[in-house]
């Protein structure tokens, strides 16, 4: 994976590619002004049938809890405004079309420049000590919400497999099945979805895979059975069901750098002084609210995360 650096504008022809590229921008201009309107529609309408997932039995509680200004959303926000395209780009049709979704069996592949290379049965992984972590979450499109995951650091699962000294970077790939993801063609992005970060913010504390929220595991519109959660970057970062995980030397290809890369960069920190081409990322609407707050650096984990970005121009880094 690392080694594909061909872009989809190289491959696709380019009429194809230009008209992608407008439904995308089109899609994601409406996504954003709208997001608003819809979320308060949606939220407004009767709930719809919650998916019961099973409880995880022993969880340690969160360490450090957010400001009271930080209450987490509801189970009913956070199940059904969603973004998995592979099954629907409308925020509330994924819980619905996800329902199905087949997570058992399961096994995560973990490979790449590592000593000992391994595939993980989910059963295994769940057997890992679980901790809550209530996090904050900034979706490039403006909007935010706040979420008790429940997961373990990857940190916990990469120095199981030994990375090498060699690895400097950590790709992602999500499940991807036509079968059970029949629209996913309509979404106008490569599958599957892949993401990466550097193997310094792969180990960093914060960053867990989580198998869960509200002490239940993970629903399947989350991103069942395992995702990652990267709380200080862009929620685009955060890979859904992730099936395959490889250690390289170089930075891995990401689906939404793929799909626009003038917009969308590798590092994607939050970051209210650096605009979107199309927007400004300075404000937030945290769902649930009626007023936009203020977009916090680093989505306010700057005293952890800072310092992995020193001497770094974050314009360049975007
Ligand atoms: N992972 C996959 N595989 N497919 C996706 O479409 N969307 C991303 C991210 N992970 C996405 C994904 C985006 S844009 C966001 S904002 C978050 O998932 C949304 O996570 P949530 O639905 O749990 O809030």
């Amino acid at each position: 994976m690392a080694e594909n650096k061909i872009k989809s504008s190289e491959i696709t022809p380019e009429n194809v590619y230009l008209n992608r590229r407008n439904f995308m921008k089109a899609g994601l201009i409406a996504g954003t002004t709208f997001a608003t309107g819809l979320a308060y529609r949606f939220f407004n309408q009767p709930p719809p049938p919650e998916v019961e997932t099973a409880k995880i039995e022993t969880v340690k509680p969160a360490e450090t809890p957010l400001p009271e200004t930080d209450k987490p959303n509801s189970v009913k926000e956070i199940t059904n405004y969603n973004n998995f395209y592979e099954f629907s780009t409308n925020k509330s049709s994924v819980a619905e079309y996800a329902k199905d979704f087949v997570t058992r069996p399961w096994t995560v592949e973990v490979g790449g420049l590592v000593q000992k290379p391994k595939t993980f049965d989910i059963e295994e992984l769940l057997k890992i000590e679980q901790e809550e972590r209530i996090y904050r979450f900034r979706c490039v499109e403006g909007w935010s919400m706040v979420i008790p995951w429940v997961g373990f650091p990857l940190k916990k699962l990469l120095d199981k497999v030994e990375p090498l000294g060699t690895a400097k970077y950590v790709a992602f790939e999500t499940y991807y099945n036509k079968k059970q993801m029949p629209y996913a063609s309509y979404a106008g992005i490569d599958f599957p979805y892949v993401e990466g970060l550097r193997l310094d913010e792969a180990n960093h504390n914060l960053t867990i895979l989580a198998t869960g929220l509200y002490g239940k595991q993970m629903p399947n519109q989350n991103g069942a059975p395992i995702r990652l959660v990267v709380p200080w970057k862009y929620g685009f970062k955060s890979i859904k069901s992730v099936v395959k995980i490889t250690l390289t030397d170089s930075e891995p290809p990401t689906t939404w750098n793929i799909a626009i890369p003038n917009e969308y960069g590798f590092y994607s920190n939050v970051n209210p002084n650096v605009s979107h081409p199309r927007w400004s990322q300075a404000t937030e609407q945290r769902i649930g609210e009626y007023t936009r707050r203020k977009t916090l650096l680093f989505n306010g984990y700057a005293d952890e995360v800072a310092s992995l970005y020193e001497g770094m121009d974050l314009r360049k880094y975007f």
